[in-house]
């Protein structure tokens, strides 16, 4: 312990406690134990809640991640509401593409719809660099947030690479990704730089989001499982990598996540986070052997179990804390994002029924 008087010793001393930096949610993202296993969900904020519909009713999606007040309120919707042990900001991951010039629309029920998709050098240079300014909403917003959450964590985010490339060349969502896979075989040069100023594009809303004052960042890398491990390492991996090389001096937890991607977790796992997210097909225990022991896991509920019977649900929330304990840290969460029709007691419900079977004396601790 330091005996220093000018104010470092409790720096050198780590986190006090009602700081989010010592939330359960953050200690297990950092492989150290805590009061119980934490829990939040993707797409918690949204269509699930009757009040976010209420809310948007007259807002349009791009409008609603540009209003600070507005990005507050939703965010802090579901954890009044659940109980969870984190915040994941209301944004979208085409907000910081739509500020960095590339003209799109996020149309309801569909998803974001680019107006004119990637094809050309040309096409690439005209996605500028972002700056604090082009987003000055979210960094409003996250400061109100923190502000509002006292020692619940705010998890920042942003699309990955490959995923957001794969919006801009598509136009819009993809079954296939055919454009975007066609784009990196048939021109490398031009995938890589497409996907290098995308990693750039990442890593300035990412460090905008933690200036603020956001305990842990998400790289959603949602359309990865699409592709080959050989691939996913040639094509995209070193993208990956540089936005989370870019956040290792930032001081706080990087959580990287995709979709369908067992095969790929170990690769996953070297684009550099501390915690690999895992979809419902992988068991956590599995999962842990992929990504390593120097890893925390964050998963996995099939998130279509929320509409079975409670007695079902109960046996697979207590099935994926089981195999949880494997790793070295584990965050629970769904395997994807909520579902729009889910019924938002049963999340709830699910909350407090993690919080019980994990808590301190309660088997894990
Ligand atoms: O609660 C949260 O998780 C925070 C909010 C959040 C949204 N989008 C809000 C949103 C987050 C983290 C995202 C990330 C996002 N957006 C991803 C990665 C996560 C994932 O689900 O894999 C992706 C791939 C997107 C692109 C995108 N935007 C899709 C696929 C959709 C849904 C299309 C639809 O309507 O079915 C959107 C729109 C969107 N983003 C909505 C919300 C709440 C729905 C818009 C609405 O409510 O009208």
């Amino acid at each position: 312990m330091s005996t220093d008087t000018t104010g470092t010793a409790a720096r050198d001393e780590g986190p006090r406690p009602g700081d989010p930096a010592d939330s359960p949610f953050v200690r297990a993202c950092r492989r150290k134990p805590g009061p119980h296993t934490p829990v939040w969900f993707m797409r918690q904020a949204g269509r699930s809640l009757p009040e976010y519909r209420k809310i948007r009713a007259n807002v349009a999606m791009l409008e609603s991640c540009r209003r600070p007040e507005l990005i507050t309120e939703i965010t802090l919707q579901p954890v009044r509401r659940h109980g969870v042990d984190a915040a994941i900001l209301f944004s979208d991951i085409v907000v910081p593409v739509a500020a960095a010039g590339v003209a799109l629309d996020i149309v309801p029920g569909t998803g974001p719809v680019v107006t004119d998709p990637v094809t050309t050098a040309a096409d690439v240079e005209r996605i500028r660099p972002i700056t604090r300014d082009d987003v000055h909403y979210v960094d409003e917003a996250v400061r109100m947030l923190v502000g509002e959450l006292g020692a619940t964590p705010l998890i920042g985010f942003a699309g990955a690479p490959f995923t957001l490339a794969s919006y801009l060349v598509e136009g819009g969502p993809s079954r296939n990704h055919t454009k975007t896979k066609a784009l990196m075989y048939s021109d490398p040069d031009l995938w890589h730089a497409l996907a290098g100023r995308l990693a750039e594009v990442a890593l300035a809303f990412l460090k905008v989001q933690i200036d603020a004052g956001a305990s842990a960042v998400q790289l959603f890398d949602s359309w990865a499982g699409a592709l080959s491990e050989a691939d996913y390492r040639r094509y995209v991996l070193p993208h990956s990598q540089a936005v989370l090389a870019g956040l290792a001096d930032a001081g706080v937890p990087r959580i990287h996540f995709g979709v369908g991607t067992g095969e790929l977790l170990t690769a996953m796992g070297e684009a550099g986070a501390d915690v690999v997210g895992v979809d419902w097909r992988t068991p956590l225990d599995i999962a842990t052997r992929r990504v390593g022991p120097q890893r925390a896991v964050q998963g996995n509920l099939d998130p279509c179990l929320l509409f079975a019977p409670w007695p079902v649900l109960e046996a697979e929330v207590r099935r994926v804390l089981a195999q949880g304990r494997a790793a070295p840290g584990h965050i629970f969460n769904l395997g994807h994002g909520v579902l729009p029709e889910t019924d938002p007691d049963v999340l709830t419900r699910l909350v407090a029924l993690v919080h019980e079977l994990t808590a301190r004396g309660n088997g894990r601790s």
